[in-house]
């Protein structure tokens, strides 16, 4: 028989695997090691705004450069920067802070419309690569 004790921790067990199945992120190495996914026709647009706005430092293949970090990692996962810190970046910059690639400076070529469609492109992206 299972005394109150034995529940107890028969349910931390429970719960502590419950936890471990949620939070199973991606590893940064199947994130790195994921291919660049074919982008369905009606991304191209998206894709070509992303890779003249945003690629020269976060790259093509969104794996980041020199100059800025990758999205393919788990920081921009949508639950921690929302879309809403990708208009805020492109318009205001972003101070450094995760990195130490320094600031992102504003880039005011761009507007609402230009933002929205670079962030479903890098969304799609990083599903594809499992990071959510
Ligand atoms: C000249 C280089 C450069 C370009 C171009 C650039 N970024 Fe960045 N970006 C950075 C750097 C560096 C950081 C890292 C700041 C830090 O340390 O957190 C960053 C961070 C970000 C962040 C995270 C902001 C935060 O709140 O932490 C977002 C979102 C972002 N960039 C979006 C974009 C988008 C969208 C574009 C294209 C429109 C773009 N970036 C173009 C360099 C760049």
């Amino acid at each position: 028989m299972l005394n109150k004790r034995d529940n107890k921790r028969l349910f931390a067990l429970m719960l502590g695997l419950a936890l471990i199945f949620i939070f199973n992120p991606a590893s940064a190495e199947q994130l790195a090691a994921a291919k660049s996914p074919e982008v369905p026709a009606n991304l191209n647009l998206n894709k070509m705004l992303y890779e003249k706005f945003c690629a020269s430092c976060h790259g093509v293949d969104l794996k980041g450069t020199k100059k800025g970090p990758p999205f393919l990692h788990r920081v921009y996962h949508p639950g921690h920067h929302g879309d809403g810190s990708f208009f805020r970046a492109a318009k205001n910059g972003a101070r450094a802070h995760h990195w130490k690639f320094g600031d992102m400076k504003p880039v005011p070529e761009t507007n609402d419309s230009i933002i929205a469609s670079i962030v479903k492109y890098v969304r799609y992206i990083q599903k594809q690569a499992g990071l959510f």
